[in-house]
């Protein structure tokens, strides 16, 4: 073969898209009911966008970024992730004027260039949701709950929800110091850039991924013992909200996000059933995110769920798309003259209608209306063409009725199964 996807990327085709629709239209009715609203962004961003909230030293800036010079030579970068554009937008637009809590979500394609494996991509599509300007946890409860809501809509099952707190700017040097100490004496066991980011950025040291580097920090400080007063208080908030709308957690003092821009809460949604890439939706607080891209200090919260690792999950339970509403068969040109324009006025009734469009034989026509699925069978032929009435066959039940062209009970037949 000539040509083909590049490593890592994928084609999504029919039966599959009709997987991914019926995700994002539960999706859209869950964001609807909390007040949601759609944005679209570029997926093309100055790369200094990234840089400044994900982080210098993280994974995703130091590796995995699609960055290139545009024929006018600035850097940019394919998006690896939407918080950072969704608030690059905000403050553009001046989104905070208006009252808060300002609620958006998105779905679209990321970029990362990681070592492709199971449900690990490097184009993927992301569905995010971010709230803006409240800083009660009851917000955060209530995006964690929204989560669970699309998951649970979606058919998703047996998930385990982790929550923890990472504390904000005024607890954080204190916690970089206690882990900078434990840290200390064993660096020589971690990896070349986790001894590279000690000084810079330790933080970075609990989400590598390299084996020895596991084992090395097992035992390090966790964070949420570090807390602050205002932290402990906001989580307390967190855990109390969400025992209220009965979202099922867990803590983890070890969970650990691979962007730097997280402050206070950060969850984490994984299933057992995917293996190593088992994170399906992860999000957190962003409280200082606004004020870094030069808005007025607004706090921020969101998540983003990866579609490619839902759509395993899901698949297998959800209904097939199923064929065309009504395949016409027709015998004879004139037969044929009279099926296009009987279907062109069926689809404008919101019906979807193939017809035959060469001289092959009627059990041919039928072989072929079998083969696509569809649910109606009609025959046009000389008498039918005379009398403006035929058979409609419905090929779920093997019914027969003799009926009008074009008569209301016509349309009405086709519906009934829907
Ligand atoms: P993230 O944890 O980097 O967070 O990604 C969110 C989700 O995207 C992951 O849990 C996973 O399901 C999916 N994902 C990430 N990388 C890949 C990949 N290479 N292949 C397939 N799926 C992937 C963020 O992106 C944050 N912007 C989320 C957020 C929104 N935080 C606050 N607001």
């Amino acid at each position: 073969m000539k040509y083909k996807t590049l490593k890592g990327l994928q084609d999504i085709l029919p039966p599959d898209i009709s997987v991914w629709q019926h995700i994002e239209a539960a999706a859209r009715g869950i964001f609807r009911a909390y007040g949601y609203q759609e944005i679209r962004l570029p997926i093309l961003e100055a790369t200094d966008i990234f840089i400044r909230s994900i982080g210098e030293t993280s994974d995703i800036v130091e590796k995995e970024m699609y960055t290139f010079p545009d024929k006018g030579g600035r850097s940019v970068t394919m998006r690896p992730e939407g918080t950072a554009p969704f608030v690059r937008a905000y403050v553009e637009h001046h989104l905070y004027n208006n009252p808060s809590p300002q609620k958006y979500y998105y779905m679209g394609p990321m970029f990362r260039y990681e070592r492709p494996q199971a449900y690990r991509y490097r184009q993927f599509c992301q569905i995010g949701a971010e709230a803006m300007g409240v800083e009660d946890p009851k917000l955060d409860a209530e995006v964690i709950s929204m989560l669970a809501k699309i998951l649970a809509v979606i058919g998703l099952e047996r998930l385990n929800f982790e929550i923890t707190s990472i504390g904000c700017k005024n607890c954080r040097p204190s916690y970089r110091e206690a882990l900078k100490v434990f840290l200390r004496g064993r660096l020589s066991s971690f990896c070349g850039d986790c001894q590279r980011r000690f000084d810079s950025n330790p933080l970075r040291v609990l989400d590598c991924k390299v084996p020895e580097c596991i084992s090395a920090r097992q035992g390090s400080p966790p964070v949420i013992e570090y807390l602050c007063a205002d932290c402990k208080t906001h989580f307390e908030g967190l855990e109390h909200n969400l025992n209220l709308l009965g979202v099922p957690h867990t803590v983890n003092p070890n969970l650990v996000r691979g962007l730097d821009y997280y402050t206070k809460t950060a969850f984490e949604v994984s299933s057992e059933s995917l293996g190593a890439q088992k994170a399906v939706a992860a999000g957190g607080r962003y409280d200082g995110l606004v004020d870094e891209f030069g808005g007025p200090p607004t706090p921020g919260i969101g998540f983003a769920l990866g579609m490619e690792r839902i759509i395993p999950l899901v698949k297998d339970s959800l209904k097939p798309s199923g064929g065309p509403d009504l395949f016409i068969c027709c015998m004879g040109r004139e037969a044929s003259e009279e099926a296009l324009s009987l279907a062109e006025q069926l689809r404008t009734r919101g019906l979807w209608v193939e017809i035959n469009y060469d001289n092959a034989s009627l059990k041919s026509q039928m072989r072929k209306a079998n083969r696509m699925g569809a649910e109606n069978i009609f025959v046009i032929g000389e008498d039918e063409l005379k009398n403006k009435q035929g058979v409609l066959k419905n090929m779920t039940d093997k019914s027969e009725i003799n009926i009008n062209l074009l008569s209301d009970e016509f349309i009405k037949a086709m519906k009934k199964e829907k």
